[in-house]
């Protein structure tokens, strides 16, 4: 299927969130019924990949990933909290993407995966399964496998539920665990600000935390639940954020918020400085809030900044392809 040691490959790859995120009863599988529709915003993981024991890469991108034994190592700068929140051992979800690839096609996966990482870590926007995702293209490069986006979707979502998304960017609707998507017809930019914490949330304590809550509600009548996703996809379709801003919605918000009780202070503060709408993305901490332009976006955001609800603060816009091949094999 290959050989050939390759050059190394480097693969940009966006956060994600959820403009919709419907949370079902759990399945016997411990996941929860997702449907939900993601979009990608220009805030990039760059995951590099070399042969390990190949010899020092060349090329600005590599120069910092090391000769070593095959293994993740983090690049560039990240807190003491951030490093600490990254595993680089076999629980890296990067790793365990090279794992299910090389098992896939017959080999070994002997690579050294470097990640340089600009989504926020634990923050629901998906960082882990994007790195995922971007180790998936980048060895399919380095390997030069024949394999198509489809068959690398296939083992994409057998890695985590975000991992499908990550590769597919754009908009799109995700129905099972998340992982079986359609495209959403999206031609026009939407322009978000994001509120970045200094912690993180865990992904199943934040389920398990809304299964509580639903189960203490149900004595007093259900917790309430997001409508539903047509009008979400009609709002998309029509480009106006004004209409998409009265209907982003996030089942695990109020799990989010009952672990993270000063995130109700940002989602105020960001629509007091002057966004449309907040909603906490996917499983939280980070916040997101859609603006009616890029300008708009940045005065928000800079008022944001100074209000002391977050450690900080990005401007980006949505939606964005899916992951890339910046450096190494332009044709995947
Ligand atoms: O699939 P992924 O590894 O991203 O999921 C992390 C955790 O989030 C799961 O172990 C599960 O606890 C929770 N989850 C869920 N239902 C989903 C997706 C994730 O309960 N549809």
């Amino acid at each position: 299927m290959l050989s050939a040691v390759g050059p190394p490959v480097t693969v940009r790859v966006p956060a994600k969130i959820n403009l919709h995120l419907a949370v079902g009863d759990t399945r016997p599988d411990g996941y929860h019924d997702l449907v939900t529709v993601f979009q990608a915003l220009n805030l990039f993981d760059e995951v590099s990949v070399v042969t390990a024991h190949a010899g020092r890469p060349t090329g600005e991108r590599l120069a910092t990933i090391g000769q070593g034994a095959p293994g993740v190592e983090l690049l560039g700068d990240l807190t003491d909290e951030e490093r600490d929140a990254v595993p680089v051992d076999s629980s890296n979800l990067a790793w365990q993407a090279a794992v299910a690839l090389a098992e896939a096609v017959g080999r070994e996966p002997d690579v050294r995966i470097g990640l340089r990482k600009a989504i926020p870590v634990a923050g629901g926007m998906a960082g882990g399964s994007a790195d995922a995702a971007g180790a998936l293209l980048a060895l399919a490069s380095l390997w030069r496998l024949d394999l198509g986006r489809e068959a690398l979707m296939e083992i994409a979502a057998t890695v985590g539920s975000d991992v499908a998304f990550a590769l597919h960017g754009g908009t799109a609707l995700g129905t099972g665990r998340g992982e079986s998507l359609v495209p959403v017809l999206s031609r026009h930019t939407f322009h978000w600000v994001v509120a970045l914490q200094d912690h993180g949330l865990s992904t199943p304590t934040v389920f398990g935390e809304l299964d509580r809550l639903r189960q203490g509600a149900d004595a007093e009548g259900p917790l309430r639940r997001i409508g539903s996703v047509e009008p979400v996809l009609e709002a998309i379709a029509s480009g106006e954020a004004r209409s998409l801003a009265l209907l982003l919605g996030n089942d695990l918000q109020a799990a989010a918020v009952s672990l993270d009780p000063g995130l109700r202070r940002t989602l105020r503060a960001g629509v007091s400085a002057g966004a449309l709408a907040g909603v906490v993305s996917g499983s939280g901490p980070t916040c997101v809030f859609l603006c009616t332009d890029g300008p708009s976006a940045v005065r928000v955001a800079a008022e944001l900044a100074g209000a002391g609800v977050c450690r900080t603060v990005r401007v980006a816009h949505g939606p964005v392809p899916g992951a890339r091949v910046i450096d190494g094999d332009p044709t995947r």
